[in-house]
Parts: structure tokens; C-alpha cells; sequence
């Protein structure tokens, strides 16, 4: 699909998508049509409840003597109130809206539309973003497809008052996307695809855009002492890996800011194995490293100014006869020992030494892991928000700030002494699950005790990473959301990089 910013008149063939604003004020292009067309757009807001809420539409056929196939209106809701994710959200709606319509092009006319938030063509190029997000499909492995459950939609001209400015805006914004289709891509492919040693073949793209890329293999693991990792994956027929992507964009001596992704590519639950129903979605246990991914391929293609590590522990989780055990007890790098009580809890143990890791040889400013972690966190928070847990308030509130901005929103839960006792081990030094429920707070601070002083902030994505209710920006299952991509890019940029 081909995304196009033009000043160019209303066109002639094609549909034609026309913004209305909540209590009918009409756009500069609505008041042409209306004449073009003897008051069709006038009466069709009296004779239909069309009020020009946002997400509303209204799609009629473009009279006989005009050479447009179809004229729809869409709201804007109220003209005050538009701000950059209502831009975003319309465009969201209008592919929806577009996919529904045989068209091939299709023009949203925007000329002259601004509100007190935006201008003209900052709001063409969110439109565009916003569209483009929604876009997304899979369909790699759809041999069959029927020509009429194909998308026909190929070509979106958006008009604004400066095609120029708003092509300049909307790059920036497709890098994004981009960034994000790479996280949902990686999370969507199937586990026998999709596995530790093919997710590192997929971050090799990423050294073509200028992140440097380090690969950990099972051997050095071994060396460096990472027990809990490799204790995962030691039931799995394929090897686990660490991976390490380095971005430099600010000073050498600078110090960079963390990310850490849980990136278990299939979660059987180990010898503690899950229920069959639904185990399929378990492919999606990797999305922590997804989103790291995801983050760092926007963060090179936009040359951000800042220096990023990304690391990813990746690792399958398997019940076999070599599989580890309830009751193991393993040694993590840290050198803490960790008493394995239920061999589901895998990916705290993931995260232990690639935190350990981060930490230790990168001495980041701020470090932030990412961990589709625990089923207790979709049950409190569903899919609306990630849970974000951390031991620095600064670094906590920086990151709701990116979540307002982005709607990837979080919420924040409590960490407390009284939580950490509940992970005491009686014969090692820690448990990987208590007994006391709250398991998502329990995970949290399983996690903290391999964090020495670091700002770190970890977030449990369980709920946000695979949405089974519609998203405005992803739709819904089968289509994941990419989920920590827009929210740590605007962290990085709004916080930590040089302007
Ligand atoms: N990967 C799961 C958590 C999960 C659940 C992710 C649902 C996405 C959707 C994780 O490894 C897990 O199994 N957690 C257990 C922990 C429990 C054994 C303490 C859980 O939350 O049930
Ligand atoms: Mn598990
Ligand atoms: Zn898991």
C-alpha cells in the first residue's frame, strides 16, 4: 500500500473520503462536494444520524454525472479536541472503513483542516501513521486466498496544504510502523518457524540498518555461569541463544539506556505443562523480544541520537527427559541460586541473567525489561494496560508520560518488602514463585533481586502484547499489537536523546 501526500484538487475517480466535524461545522472540501454535488453532503446530515462523531461513517454512492465511484464522510469529532492520537485513530478507522469498499484508491481530503492541537499538516501525516498501523495483515501463509478476500486497496492519496511538509513527517512516522510490523511479524510467525535460532537469522536485518549485533551462544552461556536461562531451554531440542544489539548515536563514553526482552519463541509450561486449550498462543511468549526488536530497528532507521542496547534471552520451553524438574535448584550468573518450584515460571529465569548480563557489562543509565511474564496481569489489567513495576519513581513516571502519549499505557503496581519475603527459598536463596498469590508483583521482585542499583523498570506485557478485544491500531487476534515499540521510542526520544 502506497501512502501519498498531494494538494491536488478533489480527484475524479476513486472513493473520496471526507472529514466532518462533531455538530457539522463542514471542512473546505465537504463545502465543495456539497456544491458539486446540489447538497447531497447538507442533506445527508439531516436524513442520517451521521453527526460527525470520530469513528463514525457515512458511505454513499457518488451521484450520476460526477466520474467518483463513492463519497464517504468521516467524523472528526469536535474540532477542539483534536489532538495527535485522535489523528491517528481516525486514519485507523478509515482503513477499516476502506477495506470494506472494492476501490483501489482511494483520497482523504484534509486541506484546510487543522484544530487547536495540530496543524494542517501534521495532522495529514498522523492520519497517514495511524492508517498505515491498522494496515498491518499476515497472510504468508495463506496459499488460497480469494481474489475478493484479497486487499484491494493499493494507492491512499492524502490531501494537505503542504504535501511537503507532511511527507517529511509521515517518513518519520513510517519508520515507526515499520518498527512495529517487525515486532508483530516476529510474534504472529508459528513456533516451528519461529524459534531462538531463526529469531537471531531475523535481528541479522537489523545490522543492515547499522545496529551491531552480538550473538551469545549455549557454550558462552555456559562459561559466563547463566544456569537459569539455560535451564529453560534445556528440555528443547533447539539451542538457546542471547542476543545483544548495540546502537550508537550519541557519544562513546555515554552511557546507554537498557532494554531487555523475555523471548521464550514457545511456552509449553516445561514438566509443569499447561492446559491444551489455547497452548497455540504461547508462540506469543516472545513478544518482550519482539518489542526490543521492534525498538531498536526504529531507533536505528531514524538515527536516533542516543546509545541503546537491546538484549534478548531466547529460549524454548519444553517438557523432555531432559527437561529441568520442580525441585531443581540452579545458579544463575549473579551466582544467587534459584529453587525451581514450578518449571512455567520460565521466563523470570530468563530474565535473571540477561539482567545480570545488561547490567554488569553495560552499567546502563536506565534499564527496562519487557516480559510477557504472567497470566495474573491479564487478569487484572486485560488488555488496556501493561503493568509497569520499578524501583526508581523517576524512570516510572517517564514511562506513563510515553504511555499517555502513545496509548500504550501502563499501570503501575507496588513492589514491597512484604512481597519479597514471599520468594524466600528454604534451601536456595530464592523461589521462583510464592505461594501468597499477587504473582505478578511476586514475578516483579523475583526479577528486582538480579537488579543491584540500576533505575530499572520492568513491564509485563502479557495482556497488551496479543489482544483478543479490537485495538485501535492493531485490530484484533489473530494480529498482534507490537505492543512497547511507539511507547519506549517516545521514552527514548522525549527522555534520553540529544535534540
Ligand atoms: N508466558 C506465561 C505468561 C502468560 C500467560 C503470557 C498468558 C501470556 C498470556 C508465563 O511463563 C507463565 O506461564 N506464568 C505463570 C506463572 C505461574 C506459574 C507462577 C502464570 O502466570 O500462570
Ligand atoms: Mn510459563
Ligand atoms: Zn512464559
Amino acid at each position: 500500500m502506497n501512502i501519498v501526500f498531494s494538494s491536488s484538487k478533489l480527484p475524479t475517480q476513486g472513493s473520496i473520503f471526507v472529514g466532518i466535524f462533531e455538530e457539522g461545522t463542514f471542512t473546505a472540501a465537504a463545502e465543495l462536494l456539497n456544491e458539486k454535488t446540489s447538497g447531497l453532503i447538507k442533506k445527508s446530515l439531516t436524513c442520517t444520524h451521521f453527526s460527525g462523531k470520530k469513528g463514525e461513517f457515512l458511505s454513499m454512492i457518488a451521484p450520476a454525472g460526477i466520474s467518483l465511484q463513492r463519497i464517504v464522510l468521516f467524523g472528526l469529532g469536535k474540532q477542539e479536541h483534536l489532538k495527535a492520537l485522535d489523528a491517528m485513530e481516525i486514519g485507523a478507522h478509515i482503513i477499516v472503513e476502506a477495506k470494506k469498499i472494492p476501490d483501489k484508491n482511494i483520497t482523504i481530503m484534509l486541506d484546510l483542516v487543522e484544530s487547536d492541537h495540530l496543524k494542517n499538516p501534521k495532522l495529514a501525516a498522523l492520519v497517514g501513521s495511524g492508517l498505515l498501523l491498522r494496515s498491518y495483515e499476515f497472510t504468508k501463509y495463506k496459499t488460497q486466498l480469494k481474489e475478493k478476500d484479497k486487499t484491494h486497496i493499493k494507492d491512499v492519496s492524502i490531501v494537505t496544504d503542504s504535501p511537503k511538509v507532511a511527507t517529511d513527517l509521515f517518513a518519520e512516522e513510517e519508520k515507526i510502523a515499520e518498527g512495529v510490523f517487525f515486532a508483530r511479524t516476529l510474534a504472529i510467525e508459528p513456533p516451528n518457524v519461529l524459534y531462538p535460532e531463526t529469531f537471531v537469522k531475523e535481528l541479522k536485518t537489523l545490522t543492515k540498518l547499522g545496529v551491531k549485533l552480538e550473538v551469545l551462544d549455549t557454550e558462552y552461556m555456559e562459561k559466563m555461569g547463566m544456569h537459569a536461562l539455560l535451564g529453560v531451554g534445556q528440555g528443547s531440542t533447539k539451542p538457546s541463544y542471547l542476543a545483544i544489539m548495540m546502537w550508537n548515536g550519541a557519544e562513546k563514553d555515554e552511557a546507554p539506556i537498557a532494554f531487555v526482552g523475555k523471548g521464550v519463541t514457545f511456552d509449553s509450561g516445561g514438566i509443569s505443562i499447561k492446559p491444551s486449550a489455547r497452548m497455540d498462543e504461547m508462540k506469543m511468549d516472545m513478544c518482550g523480544a519482539a518489542a526490543v526488536s521492534g525498538l531498536m530497528h526504529v531507533l536505528a532507521s531514524r538515527q536516533a541520537k542516543v546509545n541503546v542496547v537491546g538484549v534478548v534471552g531466547l529460549t524454548e520451553n519444553m517438557p523432555d527427559g531432559n527437561a529441568q524438574r520442580p525441585g531443581d535448584i540452579v545458579k544463575s550468573m549473579s551466582g544467587q541460586t534459584i529453587e525451581i518450584l514450578n518449571t512455567d515460571a520460565e521466563g523470570r529465569l530468563v530474565l535473571a541473567d540477561a539482567l545480570w548480563y545488561t547490567q554488569d557489562r553495560f552499567k546502563p543509565k536506565a534499564m527496562i525489561d519487557l516480559a510477557t511474564l504472567t497470566n495474573a496481569i491479564v487478569v487484572s489489567l486485560g488488555s488496556k494496560f501493561a503493568g509497569l513495576f520499578s524501583n526508581d519513581e523517576g524512570l516510572a513516571h517517564k514511562i506513563k508520560q510515553a504511555g499517555e502519549e502513545t496509548k500504550e499505557q501502563v499501570w503501575q503496581l507496588p513492589m514491597d518488602e512484604r512481597y519479597d519475603r514471599d520468594i524466600d527459598s528454604k534451601i536456595a536463596d530464592v523461589k521462583n514463585v510464592g505461594d501468597n498469590g499477587a504473582s505478578s508483583i511476586t514475578a516483579a521482585h523475583f526479577l528486582q533481586r538480579f537488579v543491584n542499583k540500576t533505575p530499572w523498570a520492568h513491564l509485563d506485557i502479557a495482556g497488551t502484547s496479543w489482544n483478543h478485544e479490537k485495538n485501535i491500531f492493531s485490530g484484533c487476534y489473530p494480529i498482534p499489537t507490537g505492543f512497547g515499540v511507539r511507547l519506549l521510542n517516545t521514552l527514548v526520544h522525549k527522555f534520553y536523546e540529544k535534540h
